[in-house]
């Protein structure tokens, strides 16, 4: 397991229990099989989110085989019929953004969905551009979320997205990062900017983002999603061949994947998680997590100690 000095630090935000969440039927995604998902509200609008979405780097990157997309198609639409709503992807995620509108317009189902994306360019004009071909990739006329990528140029890119949400052609405004560099930069656009969301990572093994973002997030009343909340599967390699601790069932938890997203999405400034997920089973068990009970701030005290003593 990577030792750095985040393996050290506990979460800010762990004191006090988890707060009922509100449940919203699955059934209004269509087959239900899986019963009522967990939601929580996005702060400038009170729009209701489920804890889990599915993120697209990587395994949607380079993908033009017809064998390959069938099982990508298989995994957004399991994802759906769960109950899931949030694809984040981006224009530098090679096919991604492009293979995310084929798939959602063949399934029918982008009204069902929060589709996120990423401006990810320098320049005001070669956003502009980069933001239109979005909407021709992913083959909608309202893109949901459009976040500045790694704060790359974001001031002038915000202006462009304030306009586009005026237009009501996106619906709202956010900054991404997932490198620690960033954090100052991030934590002073967040104190200057109006943001709708931020994006960061964060995960059991990576809580730096606990210490200072996200309680600011929660103060300024921005949305969070978290990337790389897998570490990249690094939380994977850490615990192979380990059964779960018995008390993960005090918390509804029956995989490692739920066990650490589970964590992720009881930090109460925390609106959702987008792991990158290329496989149904990967979407029957990710989706597991916005089901049941979250674990309490001793549950997650317990947690950061069972992941730092690994
Ligand atoms: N700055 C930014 O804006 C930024 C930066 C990074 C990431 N992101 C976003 O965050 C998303 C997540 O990041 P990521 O995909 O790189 O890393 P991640 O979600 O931390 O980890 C993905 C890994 O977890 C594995 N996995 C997923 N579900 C699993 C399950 N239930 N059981 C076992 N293994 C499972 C995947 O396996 P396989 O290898 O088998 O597929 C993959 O190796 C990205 O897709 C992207 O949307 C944004």
């Amino acid at each position: 397991m990577r030792i750095t000095r985040r393996r050290f630090i506990g979460s800010a935000l762990a004191a006090g229990a988890a707060a009922p969440l509100p449940q919203l039927a699955a059934a209004q995604a269509g087959t239900n099989p899986g019963g009522p998902v967990v939601v929580k509200p996005i702060p400038s609008s009170n729009e209701l989110l489920p804890l889990i979405g599915l993120g697209t780097a990587r395994r949607y990157e380079n993908v033009s085989a017809a064998a390959e997309k069938a099982v990508l198609r298989d995994t957004v639409a399991r994802f759906q019929a769960l109950g899931g709503k949030m694809i984040d992807t981006a224009p530098t995620y090679g096919t991604a953004e492009a293979l995310v509108g084929e798939l959602v317009a063949g399934l029918g189902i982008r009204d069902a969905l929060f589709l996120a994306t990423k401006v990810s360019i320098s320049g005001k004009q070669a956003g502009v551009d980069q933001i239109e071909q979005s909407f021709r990739n992913l083959r909608t006329k309202r893109i949901d979320l459009i976040a500045v990528h790694n704060l790359r140029d974001t001031v002038v890119h915000l202006q462009t997205l304030r306009d586009l949400r005026a237009a009501g052609r996106i619906r709202y405004i956010g900054i991404t990062t997932s490198f620690d560099r960033q954090y100052p930069d991030f934590e002073a656009t967040m104190k200057r900017e109006t943001l709708d969301f931020i994006q960061v990572d964060y995960a059991l093994d990576n809580r730096e983002a606990g210490e200072r973002i996200l309680p600011l997030a929660r103060d300024r009343g921005m949305a969070v999603m978290i990337n790389l909340p897998f570490g990249r599967g690094r939380l994977f390699k850490a615990t192979e061949g380990r059964p779960l601790p018995p008390w993960a069932a005090e918390f509804d938890c029956t995989s490692w994947a739920q066990f650490f997203l589970k964590y992720i999405v009881s930090n109460e400034a925390v609106t959702c998680a987008v792991p990158g997920m290329a496989q149904p089973k990967y979407a029957d068990d990710n989706l597991q997590a916005t089901r049941g009970r979250l674990p309490d701030a001793a549950l997650r005290k317990r947690m950061e100690a069972f992941i730092d003593a690994l």
